[in-house]
């Protein structure tokens, strides 16, 4: 829940200048791309899938998700960008694309397809996307194109097997392989951009330090001290 200093913060965030236009940006990419009766027909279809509880629910409220979305990508400079390819990792419901296609950029997500609500609303919005689970050691799929932009928000994908309930975090030979393959997918001048997930005591747990302190070496790659992102140039 928001405490009172956030809600302050969110609300003069919303009132300013940028706010606005991230609302208007997201307001925009719905009705050119999610006509709200089959949105209606979408959270009506999944408003009492319990088994999955807020985890699967919560990417029904496409308002907020979608003005998250374009905060990202006025963040990235995507308003005022010439054209780019972007491949957005992790896509998910694809509002993030969807918002990066309205201002003109060429779009691809990739994800597994095990979400139904992604997967409808991916379907909604006919977002292109390439199914394919990441996995250590293994190339992403071929692609007709290099890209400018690679992009991953909120991905917590660094799993080797899920052994029971324990935590099998990749370490960094797994990292280093996957951001050398990530890199050779990059356009000349392109640049990966990825945001880790949080995790649920906020501490970006999911890369641990060690690892970290050596992804830093890596050719092209920042980490900065909060783990919250990794960028790779190439
Ligand atoms: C927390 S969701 C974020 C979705 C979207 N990026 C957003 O911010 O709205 C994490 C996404 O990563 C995807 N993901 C998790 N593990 C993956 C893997 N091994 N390969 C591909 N995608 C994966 C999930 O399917 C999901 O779409």
């Amino acid at each position: 829940m928001l405490n009172l200093g956030n809600r302050y913060n969110r609300l003069r965030y919303n009132l300013s200048a940028r706010g606005r236009r991230e609302r208007r940006l997201a307001a925009e990419v719905m009705a050119r791309q999610l006509p709200p009766d089959q949105v209606r027909a979408v959270q009506e279809r999944h408003s009492g899938v319990i088994s999955k509880g807020e985890h699967h629910r919560k990417w029904l409220d496409v308002e907020s998700h979608m003005q998250r979305a374009a905060r990202e990508a006025m963040a990235l400079g995507l308003d005022e960008s010439e054209p780019l390819n972007i491949l957005d990792i992790g896509c998910g419901a694809g509002y993030f694309l969807a918002v990066a296609r309205h201002l003109g950029h060429n779009t691809i997500g990739l994800d597994m397809s095990d979400n139904e609500v992604f997967n409808d609303f991916i379907a909604l919005m006919a977002i292109p996307r390439v199914i394919h689970c990441i996995t250590p050691f293994t190339p992403l799929p071929d692609f007709d194109r290099r890209f400018n932009l690679i992009t991953g928000f909120e991905v917590r994908f660094n799993w080797k097997i899920k052994r029971k309930s324990r935590l099998d975090r990749w370490a960094y030979d797994e990292w280093s392989y996957f951001l050398d393959d990530c890199r050779s997918k990059l356009a000349p001048g392109g640049r990966m951009r990825l945001e880790l997930n949080a995790g649920k005591d906020a501490s970006y747990r999911f890369l641990p330090e060690d690892i970290a302190t050596r992804l830093r070496g890596v050719a092209g790659a920042t980490i900065p001290a909060d783990k919250s992102t990794i960028t790779v140039a190439a």
